[in-house]
């Protein structure tokens, strides 16, 4: 397909073909993951130049030798144990929220399932995990939808000018932090990573560990608005939560392609893949492979090939924040989703032009009138 600046790529759907492209990094290297879609004009870079911005490949994008190093590091500190021991904290939480919204309901008034829940729970909870700028909550997310915007959007200029300085700005506060913070940014300094290493992951951490999440979360609870059967499943605990969080990751992940671009030719489902191809992974499509799922647009939890979505993807680059976005959306499917009970749905999650990321902006719910409280 050619993209809107007539860019060519390969766009791969079929689930195995999937699989086989994310378990080959030799073959299909990671190195454009981060790269604009929308080329950026000079004036953008220069923006971001007189902020000093620099990305160097840390994470997603890094196919080089310290690549196995950083992730072990930003893993040691996303280990399950460490998330486990948040859920606590986060079931108390989320219950009170939930209190409080399931209070405002009952007056009639509407309630914005987005903003009032999910948009800021996946920082708050990554924040007592690993430490992080002391930048408010907002500038956090605001950077953040930001540079999912200016790297993945179709864009003009002037929307790349604007989301340029955003981001730049911020590369400035991570910058300071990565100097001198402490926690995972230490551990990196710690093990000899120049500082823009330091920014690098810190950068990506502060994007792909709470917006997904956040976006997850939204696009989960609005999913099971729409589900009466499977709500009255958990209530009776003929479902199972994590079940249900995971036939929402194959249904309605928030990352719904994630790229690679072939280092050598080669074939693929009898395709041929010249050097320097861009290959769109569709893993949003790659979930719903009847090769894979048994009813692959239906809401099933625990349904064969339920579990065997792509949403995380594969091989050596697998999300290494699988354990925590599990466990948050888990909390939240467990606590939130009597909320969802004689509601109406106001205002479902609208979701701009992205290749990659949804961004739901709003989940907007009403109860309905004669409904019980
Ligand atoms: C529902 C939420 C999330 C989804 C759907 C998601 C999805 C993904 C995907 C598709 C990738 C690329 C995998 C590949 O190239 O094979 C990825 C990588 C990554 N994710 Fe997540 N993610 C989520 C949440 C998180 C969280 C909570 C964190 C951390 C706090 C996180 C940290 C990372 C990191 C560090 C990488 C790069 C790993 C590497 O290159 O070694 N993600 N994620």
């Amino acid at each position: 397909m050619s993209d809107h600046v007539g860019v060519r790529h390969l766009v791969v759907t079929r689930h195995a073909l999937v699989r086989q492209v994310l378990a080959d990094p030799v073959t299909y290297r990671p190195d454009n993951a981060l790269d604009a879609v929308t080329p950026m004009p000079v004036t953008a870079l220069r923006v971001l130049a007189g902020h000093r911005f620099r990305l160097p490949p840390t994470l997603a994008n890094n196919s080089g030798a310290s690549h196995p190093e950083i992730r072990a590091i930003v893993a040691a500190a996303l280990h399950p144990e460490r998330v486990a021991a948040q859920r606590p904290w986060l079931t108390v939480l989320v219950r009170d929220r939930v209190a409080r919204l399931g209070a405002r309901l009952d007056t009639g008034a509407p309630v914005d399932l987005y903003a009032d829940l999910a948009a800021d729970l996946p920082l708050l909870t990554l924040a007592r995990l690993v430490e992080l700028p002391d930048a408010p909550v907002g500038a956090v997310k605001e950077f953040a939808r930001a540079a999912l915007e200016l790297f993945w959007a179709p864009l003009d200029t002037d929307r790349q000018l604007a989301l340029a300085a955003e981001v730049g700005q911020f590369h400035r506060v991570l910058r300071d932090f990565a100097a001198t913070g402490g926690g995972l940014a230490g551990e990196l300094r710690a093990a000899g990573h120049p500082p823009d290493v330091v920014v690098g992951a810190l950068f990506f951490l502060l994007v792909a560990g709470q917006e997904t999440t956040s976006q997850f979360l939204t696009l989960l609870l609005h999913r099971l608005a729409g589900e009466p059967a499977v709500r009255a499943g958990l209530r009776t605990g003929d479902v199972a939560v994590a079940d249900v969080v995971e036939e929402g990751l194959r249904l309605e992940p928030p990352i719904v392609t994630w790229r690679r671009v072939a280092a050598t030719d080669s074939t693929l489902g009898g395709t041929a893949v010249p050097a320097g191809s861009s290959l769109v992974l569709w893993l949003a499509r790659a979930g719903r492979d009847p090769a894979v799922v048994e009813t692959p647009d239906e809401f099933r939890p625990g349904q064969r090939g339920s579990r065997r979505h792509l949403s995380f993807g594969a091989g050596a680059h697998r999300c290494v924040g699988d354990v925590l976005a599990r466990m948050e959306a888990a909390v939240v499917v467990a606590e939130a989703a009597p909320l969802l009970d004689g509601v109406t749905v106001v205002r479902p999650p609208w979701c701009p032009d992205n290749l990659t990321f949804r961004m739901p902006d709003a989940f907007v719910i009403r109860r309905s009138a004669g409904a019980p409280a």
